[in-house]
């Protein structure tokens, strides 16, 4: 955190951080679980936050007690994409959450980078359907980012490809894996979402409303000197 005041970029998650996607990732995954005679909570899928498509897809399984061999979860993890496909081919540019755009605009007109690093194979169609491909100067999605979080290279490539040093870097973030994969990366981190959820990270928002860029920095560095 030493260079806080030297922030040259910004890096995004994308799911649950610009856009609320995980209702639709829930309706999916609960789709199939339904189909397999079980049901879960939304509760439930707040534990999916940042998982692989596969990592979510064998929590599930063992949520409802089913075992199955690997090819026949291929298979089914495909199912449950081609359900969401659906669902986010309809998602609408409202349906990105509150002050964002105005944030974004607001690190681009101080003359910083903007980063859109996501595990979702599926985040250009959404970066797509919701207009905000062009917030980003550098995207990075799952068809990339072969390695799940917590480890850190879905955020050191995205710097890489920025030209920066993690340092340089903020990291936004909503679920605890990412925000250990940005620290492992030597990031200073964002959390978004609750406090008592994302407790390792350097300073958490509630979300974008209202947010000011400039103000946020002041209080990140307040906090690393007191
Ligand atoms: C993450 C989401 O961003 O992407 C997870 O938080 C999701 O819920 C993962 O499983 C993979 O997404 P996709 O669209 O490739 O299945």
């Amino acid at each position: 955190m030493d260079g806080i005041q030297n922030i040259k970029g910004c890096i995004f998650n994308m799911d649950g951080v610009i856009v609320d996607t995980a209702k639709y990732h829930y309706q999916a995954w609960r789709r199939l679980a339904n189909q397999f005679g079980f049901d879960f909570t939304r509760e439930q899928h707040e534990e999916l936050k940042g998982l692989s498509r596969m990592a979510s897809l064998e929590t599930i399984l063992e949520w409802g007690g089913i075992y199955m061999p690997e090819a026949e979860k291929m298979h089914w993890a495909d199912v449950k994409n081609n359900w969401y496909i659906g669902l986010i081919s309809n998602m609408k540019p409202g349906e990105v959450l509150p002050g964002v755009l105005n944030f974004l605009q607001q690190v681009r007109a101080t003359g910083r980078i903007t980063a859109l690093s996501s595990a979702s194979q599926n985040a250009r169609s959404v970066l797509k359907t919701t207009n905000l491909e062009s917030c980003f100067d550098v995207i990075l999605d799952g068809n990339q980012v072969k390695k799940q979080k917590p480890d850190p290279s879905c955020f050191l490539m995205a710097a890489l490809e920025m030209g920066l040093s993690p340092a340089e870097c903020l990291v936004f973030e909503d679920a605890p894996p990412g925000v250990e994969a940005a620290l492992r990366g030597g990031f200073t981190v964002i959390g978004v979402g609750k406090q008592e959820d994302l407790v390792k990270a350097h300073l958490v928002i509630k979300g974008f409303e209202n947010l000011n860029f400039n103000t946020m920095v002041a209080h990140i560095v307040e906090r690393a000197v007191s």
